[in-house]
């Protein structure tokens, strides 16, 4: 198969999926050892060492990976934290400065704000989808946007080719390169694809759609430029957060069904997100595929589809509670992107670590509620929001 020539959904079947040459096994075995027997002194056999630094499951997922993103490099990692940490790890140092998307994922923004500055590294949060305000905030030391789109929990949507443009012109005034990197867990590639809009790198939390059945925690970074594959996959073997060789294998078969979930989770999406804007309970609904969403226009140019990730908002903590405590085909969890519906509360849950002025300020209100669309009938997840909104 050529897979330049070949279509997405067939990428997702066959891309670095080659029937094993022992077998003709059709699915990548699970590849569960530690260490490959050498050939003879210092002939290792293609290239098998050590299963920390390359393993045959993880090595398909990573080309995989690659193919899907349009990239150079793919590497897979314990979960999508793991993938963020490797990637900073290996294209930021001390003294470095990053901008950051104001309402990035609450864990990203504990590894920055907590960990990662206190190494050094200089961080910014910027209201992304404002291009004079992302331009304002470069300074000399920039060398990396960070962004997310649509962001988690109030998706925002910023314009990647125009980040890309304020990136090479960073880059080309100061002499040193400054990378956008994007996390794309969101869209996923079926549906954005920020390598083609001009980004160096996109990582993914793989727990979410690219896996898709909620049994995985997983991570993933694609690098447009083989040299910071190369850099990536030094610091994955130095610092070791690999993805293990049976979660490869789930997230390749999760991968394989990415383009039939992903247009059944975005029809699902846009009817519930349309019911609950003219739903009387729910005084605001957050969506990009609704026209009022001020990145609409952006969202349906820079994307094929809207997805199934909606956030409302019902005014307090406690007209959520009462929602959340009586939904049953959504369930109240943490986590995005699975088959099954997920509904979940950010202040308290997915965003607890975010402090509370922070959260104040990126619109993280007591009253929003964030709601992973599943693939189910929408009839049921309808009716399941109208029993547990009449409590409301
Ligand atoms: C947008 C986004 N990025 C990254 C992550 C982190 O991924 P993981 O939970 O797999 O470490 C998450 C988790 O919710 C996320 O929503």
């Amino acid at each position: 198969m050529t897979e330049k020539a070949a279509g997405f959904d067939t990428l997702c079947i066959h891309a670095g999926q080659e029937p094993e040459p022992a077998t003709g096994a059709v699915t990548i075995p699970i590849f569960q050892t530690s260490t490959y027997v050498q050939e003879a002194f210092g002939k290792p056999r293609n290239g098998y060492e050590y299963a920390r630094t390359k393993n045959p499951t993880r090595l398909a997922l990573e080309q995989l990976l690659a193919a899907l993103e349009g990239g150079a490099a793919g590497h897979a990692f314990a979960s999508g934290m793991a993938a963020i940490t490797t990637m900073m790890l290996a294209l930021v140092k001390a003294g470095d400065h990053v901008i950051v998307s104001r309402d990035t994922y609450g864990g990203t923004y504990r590894l920055f704000s907590k960990t990662l500055a206190n190494f050094g590294v200089l961080f910014d949060y910027v209201d992304m989808s404002d291009f004079s305000a992302v331009k304002a905030a470069v300074r000399p030391a920039t060398r990396m946007l960070y962004a997310e789109t649509p962001t988690n929990p109030t998706m925002e949507i910023a314009d990647l080719s125009a980040l890309a443009a304020i990136a090479r012109e960073a880059s080309e005034t100061g002499g040193a390169k400054v990378r956008l990197a994007v996390d794309n867990t969101f869209a996923t590639p079926f549906f954005q694809n920020p390598l083609a809009l001009g980004a160096d790198v996109v990582v993914h939390s793989t727990t979410k759609y690219l896996n898709g059945h909620s049994d995985s925690v997983g991570g993933a970074v694609v690098c447009a430029d083989a040299e910071d594959g190369a850099k990536i996959g030094f610091v994955q073997n130095s610092a070791g957060g690999i993805l293990s060789p049976f979660d490869s294998f789930l997230v390749i078969r999760g991968i394989k069904t990415l383009p039939v979930r992903m247009r059944a989770h975005d029809a699902n999406g846009r009817t519930v997100a349309t019911w609950l804007a003219k739903h009387p309970k729910v005084p605001r609904v957050i969506y990009p595929g609704l026209p009022d969403h001020p990145g609409h226009a952006l969202a349906a140019r820079q994307m094929t589809g809207f997805g199934g990730m909606i956030s409302f908002d019902l005014g307090s903590e406690g007209a959520a509670k009462r929602l959340l405590d009586r939904v049953r085909i959504c369930a109240l969890a943490e986590s995005l992107g699975g088959v099954e519906s997920l509904i979940s509360h950010p202040a308290t849950m997915t965003h607890a670590s975010v402090e509370p002025a922070e959260r104040q300020k990126r619109g993280i209100t007591p009253g929003l509620v964030r709601l992973s669309v599943g693939i189910e009938d929408v009839a049921d997840i309808l009716a399941d929001l109208e029993r547990a909104l009449q409590a409301v």
